[in-house]
């Protein structure tokens, strides 16, 4: 049974009067999870860097490009398993890493990592979550995960991080190389809010002895949180780091190393020969670059330079399985979704994030059914034209 079948489990449950109690719309879930949040989470997760102008070119990139939909090709039987490192995926969808879960859900990480444990796909679990990578990974159960790595500026915590992350069974270590500093993100500010200050989304760190054993002694003068975010801030990142230290993490380093936050295709270049086995072409959902280039109008560069040597992953914009079947269409392996399952999230808990995850993957396969394509691998280039105009 192919994954369109959701749309008449709830086409059914309208014959019996009901409607969905989620959104299965982007704008929808946000306008939903926007009545649900305080202002401070809701601003954090919905705002972006500067004038969020990228934020706005991750989505006009999407309207750029227009399937040329084929007639009477069998799509009967429809295909969207992906191959990614040595894993049969039942869909090219991962969750991408999203940190400090719990300020829009209690259940934060876990809840993701069981709903996306329950469709077989990867969720990535952020540096930053607000339970520990142990108690995320016991959730997640016999579900595929990765970690995702906010490159610490101390090599002993790093290695540290990376080695609970190998014995807990995450698969995979994607350092994100675009946030070595935190953007001018004028939402934060105008709340004066950052999590992380008030000490949440600092599981991992507060439950590493590499980490815990720099603290400082508290005093009159310094609370216990206090010292501990003191000494997060010493240790979130080291802006100094350049591809050679890349290079020399990739040859310690027991997990395979992605990395993410690829825009150029020389930088795709210099991630390959420092060994990483993919890499994800993001900009951070336009949190971190104001007046960037849409991360769609970066990806057929990166894949052209990456030449099919390593999988190309994708994020930034993606709203729809239409938006995630153009990204593979134009060289992604497979897609990361960001914020519409936030607001899953934030509405729902793991029902929440499940659903959102369930509309995207009805959304591509009836994508791929009607534009006469019957698997992913038939997702390429030449199914897309450019459009004229972008339309919005
Ligand atoms: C993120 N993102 C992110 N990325 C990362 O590598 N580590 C992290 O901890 C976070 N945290 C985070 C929090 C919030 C609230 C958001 C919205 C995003 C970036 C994320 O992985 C992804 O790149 C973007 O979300 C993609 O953009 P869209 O599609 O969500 O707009």
């Amino acid at each position: 049974m192919g994954f369109n079948t959701f749309q008449y489990e709830l086409y059914f449950a309208g014959m019996g009067g009901k409607v969905p109690d989620l959104p299965v719309t982007y704008d929808a879930l946000e306008a939903a999870a926007r009545e649900v949040l305080d202002d401070r989470a809701f601003g954090y997760v919905a705002g972006s860097a500067g004038a969020e102008r990228t934020a706005a070119a991750n989505r006009q990139a999407f309207a750029r490009w227009r399937f040329v939909p084929r007639m009477l090709v069998d799509v009967a039987e429809r295909d969207l398993d992906v191959e990614l490192f040595g894993r049969t995926l039942p869909a090219p969808l991962l969750a991408g890493p999203v940190g400090v879960q719990s300020i829009v859900h209690p259940e934060g990480e876990k809840a993701v990592a069981r709903a996306l444990a329950s469709l077989g796909l990867p969720s990535i679990l952020s540096t930053v979550s607000s339970f520990p990578l142990e108690e995320v990974a016991e959730a997640a159960g016999d579900g595929p995960r990765w970690f995702q790595l906010y490159w610490p500026a101390e090599d002993p915590v790093t290695d540290s991080l990376v080695q609970r992350a190998a014995d807990a069974g995450y698969e995979a270590v994607v350092i994100t190389l675009d946030t070595r500093l935190l953007a001018w993100r004028p939402r934060d500010l105008a709340t004066a809010y950052l999590p992380f200050l008030h000490a949440e989304g600092l599981a991992n760190y507060l439950t590493d002895p590499t980490f815990t054993a720099g603290v400082a002694e508290p005093n009159e003068h310094l609370s216990e949180q206090q010292a501990a975010v003191m000494r997060w801030i010493q240790v979130f990142s080291d802006p100094s780091q350049t591809w050679q230290h890349l290079h020399d993490f990739c040859a310690r380093s027991p997990l395979p190393v992605l990395v993410k936050g690829i825009q150029h295709p020389d930088d795709a270049r210099l991630a390959i020969d420092a060994g990483v086995v993919g890499l994800v072409v993001s900009n951070h959902g336009g949190r971190q670059v104001d007046n960037a280039i849409g991360s769609l109008d970066a990806l057929p560069g990166v894949v052209e330079a990456v030449g099919g040597t390593v999988p190309v992953l994708f994020d930034s914009g993606v709203r729809s399985g239409a938006d995630a079947a153009v990204a593979i269409a134009l060289g992604a392996r497979a897609v990361l979704i960001g914020r519409p399952w936030v607001w899953g999230l934030a509405l729902a808990g793991e029902e929440g994030v499940r659903h959102v995850f369930r509309c995207l993957l009805a959304d591509l396969d009836l994508t791929l059914a009607l534009a006469g394509i019957p698997s992913v691998a038939g997702l390429t280039r030449d199914v897309l034209v450019r459009a004229d105009t972008p339309t919005g």
